[in-house]
């Protein structure tokens, strides 16, 4: 299936900016829909991508914008809930798991099938569980399978995607949905995270330490949509996506540290003092750190476990060959809040 135009929603964001660029370079159209078209203004002067300011959770606008595309990529995701944001806005907008992880790609498979678009390309994520005890993984889990098996609604039911499979499997839509750990690279929350921590407190409690993942390079995971789009071989396929090690979250913290030449006390906290801080962090004004549900999350392995692979070479990139690269500098959203605080 030759694809030339690509309709990408969450394109603004870390993983998105990298997808756009790669698809650019291989000389694809990008449209991508934003909330915002402030947060996409990395993206507008690049020569074949439009960026289209939309309401991505009004189903009908998403069909408008659908409409001449060949394929759609949904990489919309939230980390945390955002009950604190504008009450005036709605839940969907503000940041809701089942709103966005649930409900969007609901919308979105919808509306590929209302603007005769066959080819989709979903972002969920390595742990994804419709029965995890964390919200996050069990939306992500909920929006997998309810992309994997809706090719096309066979049902009226507005809980189809609950109530198990009452539709047609694979008639007109191809969907491919990715499953990475943790995504590292420059720009990314994760690691620079921690290498803000490490260079504010000389000593860190650090929850979960003993957490296990397997940080993939974001280029890579990019490059992993890029080449799947046309490859006929990944339709109807979930892909784990890992790097090539295995790190607990006291490794990462001290790999971090040491990039940056610093050499913070790690106070190892237990199960209840690692609930305990999450639970505290979740009172902390502008976006929480860690919450409740962060805990949930990582009392399980977020390493890949054999799973289907990739139809292609994927000869994913080391963490210690990048991290030095990017770790100085901080690019994540939020830095230009944080500089001005800091004056
Ligand atoms: N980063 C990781 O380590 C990691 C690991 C596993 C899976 N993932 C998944 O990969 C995807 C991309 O992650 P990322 O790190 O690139 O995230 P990101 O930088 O936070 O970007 C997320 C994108 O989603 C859009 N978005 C956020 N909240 C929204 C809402 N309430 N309604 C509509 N759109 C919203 C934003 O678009 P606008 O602001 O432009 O509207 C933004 O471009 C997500 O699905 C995430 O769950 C990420």
């Amino acid at each position: 299936m030759a694809i030339d135009t690509v309709c990408i929603l969450g394109g603004s964001g870390f993983v998105g900016r990298v997808l756009v660029n790669q698809l650019v370079s291989r000389g694809k159209r990008v449209r991508v829909l934003t909330r915002r078209r402030e947060q996409a203004k990395a993206l507008i002067l690049l020569p074949t991508v439009e960026v289209l300011e939309a309401d991505v959770h009004d189903e009908h606008e998403l069909q408008r914008q659908f409409a001449g595309t060949d394929a759609v990529v949904n990489l919309v995701g939230i980390l945390h809930e955002e009950t604190r944001g504008r009450q005036d806005q709605p839940a969907a907008r503000r940041g809701d798991f089942h709103e966005v992880h649930v409900e969007l790609p609901r919308k979105v498979v919808h509306a590929c099938g209302g603007a005769g678009v066959t080819r989709l390309l979903h972002m969920s994520a390595l742990g994804a569980d419709p029965v995890s005890r964390s919200a996050y993984q069990r939306s992500k889990g909920i929006g997998e399978a309810l992309v994997r098996e809706a090719a096309m609604p066979h049902s009226d039911d507005p809980n189809w995607y609950l109530n198990g499979p009452k539709f047609v499997h694979g008639q007109g839509l191809a969907v491919t949905v990715f499953r990475p750990s943790v995504i590292f690279g420059r720009g990314d929350s994760f690691l620079n995270l921690f290498a803000r921590l490490v260079r504010l407190f000389p000593v860190l409690p650090l929850a979960n330490p003993g957490a296990r993942f397997q940080p993939v390079y974001v280029e890579d995971v990019a490059r992993a949509f890029a080449d799947s789009l046309e490859n006929s071989a990944t339709h109807g396929q979930t892909y784990d996506l890992c790097g090539p090690g295995i790190y607990t979250l006291e490794e990462l913290v001290r790999l971090v540290a040491q990039s940056l030449h610093r050499h913070p006390r790690i106070l190892r906290l237990g199960p209840r003092l690692s609930y305990l801080q999450a639970w505290a962090m979740e009172f902390k004004p502008g976006r929480p750190l860690m919450t409740r549900d962060n805990y949930y999350a990582m009392l399980k392995d977020n390493v890949c476990q054999g799973g289907p692979a990739l139809p292609f070479e994927f000869r994913p990139t080391a963490l210690e060959a990048v991290l030095p690269q990017y770790i100085h500098g901080d690019d994540t959203p939020g830095r230009h809040g944080r500089l001005r605080r800091a004056r």
